[in-house]
């Protein structure tokens, strides 16, 4: 978009004629401009109208000079410029008459100016959740040169104080949108526009379901300590925590204690995999954002961290942390994906230690089973609605032990200390997850022949997906992101095919979105005290 310092003044109608017709509408610059007579006063502005174009023409002035858009009722003020129904701003043009005419400035405001209204409104969209509104003010933005990063850095900054459990998958698949939206070609900037919506649509969503706001913790500690951050994590003192990490920020920015929030997100096996996904995929998104983004992205890790559920306490998984306690690194009885396949948590977390002194076979050991288990999912737990709660198992139970494998791999590269915590947490996945599979079911026609044709097919299907609710999306486009990645650092890996053939049938039985007649059933059975 072209700014200018000087005026551009262009005849638009005679005043006369405009004394006569009350309104015209004139299209200089390949613009159309409405310029409407009220009394003595003389407005010009967009004729179409900011909310999905339609024209002002043929909208109604009334006495106050409120100007309405018959297609949906916004009304506009034409003396202040305020949008008194609706949304999105009207852009109004200063007039003069020179000798009879009446003449528009059509001079752009400076990009900047445009930006920032574009901001604002952004802002206003985001807090009621108007995702066209998102739309069109992101458009806005990226039509007045806009960096995209700076868009999402405010967006996830306005969401933190709404996010009671901090971090969500809004933050985790959002570097998988961008990752989309960099293989898209410039020459189709609408299509590159829709990671962003998506991702600005699924951080206000998450932002407003909780009610209330949360605002972190002010201040920050008088110095970073990593040991005090680890502790204070570990105690679940979110507020020093919170200080802690705000100290390293001032510090050294979000590199300084990346190690310390790795270690605490495979401390436990916790959120069910999300802690450890989450400390990948944020950091992953901060290095596509830039340092700027670090407070509105590692805060709410933080908070994330400390109220993660630890699901190591409960009785299924209690085997955890002894079997992590006694690992020593030195078992070389290598199990195989067979041996997963009907195998308890306890049972998964024995043949882990077997092999415990190669951690990268035992990594491709796992791969495979929690392949082999998606693939094998049985989907009759999809349609059940009279079972207990424990047994409301779905794809995403299975998807996440894969996406947690591939956050795992990632992290462990850089502090290889975590390998142990990270192959036990998947066996983790593997034990839990073993009484919902059918073996005797036929999968031999969700092979994948061309690897390259199923991943284009999801993420340019991605882009129209059609789906209501942010949640399912995100999976489909993390599981999809995760396996892209682990294929193309291990193609020949033997895990491959069944991964590839999971998938596959993953994106063509889509996850049933809500269970209306299971969460009746359970909540009638829970209440009555037979559940
Ligand atoms: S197009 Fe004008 S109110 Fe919807």
């Amino acid at each position: 978009m072209k700014t200018s310092e000087q005026s551009d003044w262009h005849k638009a109608v005679s005043a006369s004629e405009l004394a006569d017709r009350r309104q015209a509408v004139v299209k200089p610059k390949g613009r159309q401009i409405l310029v409407l007579q009220h009394g003595n006063q003389v407005f010009a502005c967009d004729n179409r109208c900011p909310h999905e174009g339609h024209p002002l023409a043929k909208g109604v002035l009334d006495d106050e000079c409120r100007l309405t858009c018959n297609w949906h009722n916004w009304k506009f003020d034409l003396v202040s410029g305020e949008t008194i129904r609706g949304g999105d701003q009207l852009r109004r043009y200063p007039v003069r008459r020179t000798n009879g005419m009446i003449e528009v400035d059509l001079t752009e405001p400076p990009a900047a100016e445009t930006r920032q209204a574009a901001l604002t409104g952004l802002r206003t969209a985001f807090d009621e959740h108007d995702y066209t509104r998102l739309a069109r003010e992101a458009a806005r933005f990226e039509q007045a040169e806009g960096d995209f990063r700076e868009l999402l850095i405010a967006a996830f900054d306005w969401a933190a104080a709404g996010l009671e459990d901090g971090t969500t998958h809004a933050h985790a698949a959002a570097p998988d949108w961008l990752a989309l939206r960099s293989r898209l070609p410039e020459a189709q900037p609408a299509d590159r526009l829709v990671p962003l919506v998506e991702i600005l649509g699924h951080a206000s969503w998450d932002a407003l379901q909780q009610p209330g706001t949360f605002p972190l913790a002010s201040g920050q500690a008088d110095a970073f300590d990593a040991d005090a951050l680890t502790a204070a994590i570990e105690a679940e003192d979110e507020d020093a925590a919170i200080r802690l990490a705000r100290a390293g920020l001032a510090e050294g920015g979000g590199a300084l204690f990346r190690p310390v929030l790795e270690r605490a997100a495979l401390r436990h096996y916790q959120g069910f995999g999300h802690s450890v996904i989450y400390a990948f995929k944020t950091y992953q998104l901060l290095e596509l954002l830039g340092p700027d983004a670090a407070p509105a992205l590692l805060l709410p890790l933080v908070r994330s961290l400390c109220v993660g559920t630890r699901e190591d306490l409960i009785p299924e998984f209690r085997a955890y942390a002894p079997a992590l306690a006694a690992w020593d690194g030195t078992g070389t009885d290598m199990p195989n994906v067979d041996d997963f396949r009907g195998a308890s948590v306890a049972r998964c977390l024995d043949l882990i230690a077997g092999g415990s002194s190669d951690v990268d076979a035992l990594y491709n050991v796992l791969m495979h089973a929690a392949s082999d288990a998606m693939l094998y999912y049985d989907a009759r737990f999809r349609e059940q609605f009279d079972g207990p709660i424990g047994h409301n198992i779905d794809w995403l139970d299975f998807s996440h032990a894969l996406t947690q494998l591939n956050a795992s791999r990632m992290i462990c590269g850089r502090q290889p200390k975590l390998w142990p915590a990270a192959l036990l947490q998947a066996g983790c996945f593997l034990g839990r997850n073993a009484a919902f599979v059918d073996w005797d079911q036929d999968v031999g026609h969700w092979a994948v022949d061309e690897p390259d044709a199923l991943f284009d097919g999801i993420f340019v299907g991605l882009l129209d997906h059609g789906q209501p609710t942010y949640i399912f999306v995100a999976h489909t486009l993390k599981l999809a992101s995760a396996l892209r990645a682990e294929i193309d650092h291990q193609p020949d890996a033997p895990w491959v095919p069944t991964a590839l053939a999971a998938l596959n049938r993953f994106v063509h039985e889509p996850a049933k979105q809500k269970h209306v007649r299971r969460s009746a059933h359970q909540a009638w059975s829970f209440v009555s005290g037979a559940g």
